[in-house]
Parts: structure tokens; sequence; C-alpha cells
């Protein structure tokens, strides 16, 4: 490998042109070469950074031997192809969400990773996103005590995709945060939606999901909802906490709030719990671009060999959620167990 590691982003549409952009920031990487059948996005991605070659076929890309790394940016329905053609060439592949569309595939991109020794890392985002660290860690700390349940919402007006539902293209990222922070599989999901558009696929749902140890999560996610909504509530017996990604200036806010059971109460009902009602702290946080962190912790991985927090194998957990979520908006809601 040369000094700088040597990428090509296959893919230039809406999102992949952000990965030509934050891995020319990096030190230590280059994007040299861009793919897309589309002419019109190759103009537009040589208009930006002209110091790229760009070409029709993903093919091509793969086929140089100066590249070292590839970033699969592509509808979901070309993952599995390109990623597994990227491996066989002895690529190393950082692979956008979802990672494919089945699970089946998945776990050939995992097995496909491991004989031929390559990196093979998610775009789960939102895992280096500085607002979900500092949750996180604090939740490791045990700043939260146990925790009892944890809610997230992530809703926008569109944009609306082709190949996948709401689910596996939204609610994706909060299966990934949710590993991030409990590092397992929930036992259990159960899935209502809705195809509100009238295609063949949800465009609104509500996902309920029971973590080890009895931890109930639930997720609604929308394409069609008069707000943009990035939030995260948890709630812990000591204190609770809310992310809130569409609030730069206030992405965390930790609540030292509680009830507790009084020792000695002498009436029934909610006279035996105590509140404990004290204060909202808003800790400051220095946010750097996930995205941007990502690419650092791919190169670092690819380069040192320092494992990323969204490696094959939390990819895989995802897609094995993400399946039984699928299977219980099928079945009416019913609870499905998520296999090991
Ligand atoms: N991590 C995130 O936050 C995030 C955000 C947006 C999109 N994404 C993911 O990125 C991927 C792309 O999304 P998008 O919004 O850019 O979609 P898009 O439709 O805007 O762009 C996809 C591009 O891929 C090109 N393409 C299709 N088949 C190809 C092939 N075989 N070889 C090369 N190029 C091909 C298309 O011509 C198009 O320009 C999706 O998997 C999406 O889920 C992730």
């Amino acid at each position: 490998m040369a000094d700088e590691l040597r990428i090509a982003v296959i893919g230039l549409g809406h999102w992949g042109p952000n990965h030509v952009r934050v891995f020319n920031q990096c030190r230590g990487s280059r994007v040299v070469v861009g793919a897309d059948p589309d002419e019109r996005r190759r103009n537009w991605v040589l208009a930006q950074s002209s110091d790229l070659e760009v070409v029709s076929e993903a093919e091509h890309a793969l086929e140089r031997p100066d590249v070292d790394a590839v970033v699969i940016a592509t509808p979901t329905r070309t993952h599995h192809a390109l990623a597994k053609a990227a491996l066989e060439a002895g690529k190393h592949v950082l692979l956008e969400k979802p990672m494919c569309s089945t699970v089946e595939e998945a776990e050939e991109l995992v097995n496909l990773a491991r004989t031929t020794d390559r990196a093979l890392v998610h775009g789960h985002v939102f895992v280096y996103n500085c607002g979900i660290e500092f949750v996180r860690e604090h939740a490791v700390r045990g700043e939260f005590g146990a925790i009892q349940y944890v809610y997230a919402t992530r809703t926008n007006l569109g944009p609306i995709r082709y190949d996948v539902d709401v689910v596996q293209d939204l609610a994706t990222h909060e299966l990934a945060i949710f590993d991030y922070l409990f590092g397992e599989l929930p036992t259990w999901v159960a899935a209502n939606g809705s195809r509100v558009l009238g295609t063949a696929r949800e465009d609104v749902a509500f996902v309920a999901l029971e973590y080890g140890s009895g931890i109930l999560a639930h997720v609604h996610v929308s394409w069609l909802d008069p707000q943009k909504t990035r939030r995260l509530t948890l709630v812990g017996d000591r204190r609770m906490v809310v992310w809130n990604d569409v609030d730069p200036s206030e992405p965390v806010r930790l609540y030292d709030k509680g009830v507790k059971e009084e020792p000695y109460y002498d009436s029934f009902g909610e006279f035996k719990f105590a509140l404990r009602d004290a204060d909202v702290l808003i800790p400051k946080i220095e946010l750097r671009e996930p995205l941007r962190r990502q690419a650092e912790a791919f190169v670092k991985r690819v380069v040192e060999g320092t494992p990323t927090r969204s490696e094959a194998e939390s990819g895989l957990r995802v897609m094995r959620c993400l399946d039984a979520i699928e299977t219980s908006l099928v079945s009416d809601g019913r609870r499905c167990p998520v296999p090991r």
C-alpha cells in the first residue's frame, strides 16, 4: 500500500459525494476514482473535485490495482453484488446502510470478509455521532443507573426510497445505535406499519423491541411527517437523558430526575412514590462531523487493524433485527424472536 489509502467511491448520487469529501479531508486517504452510470452525477462530482477520475462502470474502479479500498454508496439492492465483487478483488469495503437486502446476503459478505482477511465496515454513521457517544459513555459508566427503557423517533418529509421500506432506510440507524449501547441483539421485536402512499412498502412504522435484561425499546420512523425529528430518550433509575440531533446547540440534556418508592407511606396509589425533580444539565459537547469520524475510523481499521464501532458483525446483528421486524410487519405486529 502507498503512503495514502487510495479509495474508490461507487455511487455518486445524493450521499456518495459526501464520502468523496470526507475521505479527501482525512489525513492518510485520497479518493482516486468514482463510479456511477449516471453522467450528470459524474459531471457534478468532477465539478466539486477535479482531481479524481470518474468511470461509468463500478468494475473499472474495482479492477484498478492502485485502489486499496472501496466505499459503496449505491441503492441497497446493489450492495451485495458490489461488495462481493470488491472483496473478491481484494479491496477493503465500507458499505452503506442497510447492509444488504437479506440476512443470507449479509452472512455471505461477513464470511467472505473473514476468508479474504479484508475489512468490512458499515455506514452506521450515528455510532460516530458525538452526542450518541456521550450517551453511551455515560451509560457504560452507570451514570443513568439501571436502564429502564429507551425510545427513539426519526421522521421527516421524505426522502422516499424505492428499493427499501422506511424501517430498512431509517430504523437501521436506531438499531445500530441500540447495538452500540447494549452490544447485543434484542430478544424479540414487534412492528406495525402503514403504506400511506399506496406503494408496496411501509412508509410509516412503529417498532417495539426488548433487550436482554428486560429493557423495553421503541422506534418510530416515517417518511411522511411535517417535522424533521431525530431524538432518543433513555430513562434510567438514577438519571434520564435526551439526545436531540436537530439542535446542535443542545444535542444532549441530562435530567437528574427519577421516581423512588417511599420507605414508609400512609396511603395507597401514587403517594407511595416520591418524585425526584432536580437539575437539568446541558453538557458542553464538541461536535465533529460523524461521517468524517467514520472515515477516519475506516482508515485506521485498514492501516492499523484497529476495530471500528461498525464492524461486519454489528452489521449482521442489525440485519437480523431488520429481518425479524419485516416478519412482524407482515404478521400483524406479532412478536418475533430475533435469531442469534
Ligand atoms: N449513512 C447515512 O446517513 C446515509 C444517508 C443517505 C444515504 N445513505 C445510503 O447510501 C446509499 C445511496 O443513497 P443515495 O441517497 O445516495 O441514493 P441515490 O439514489 O441518490 O444515489 C445512488 C447512486 O448510485 C448510482 N448507482 C446505481 N447502481 C450503481 C452501480 N452498479 N455502480 C455505480 N453506481 C450505481 C446511481 O446512478 C445513483 O447516482 C443507500 O444505501 C442509502 O441508504 C446513507
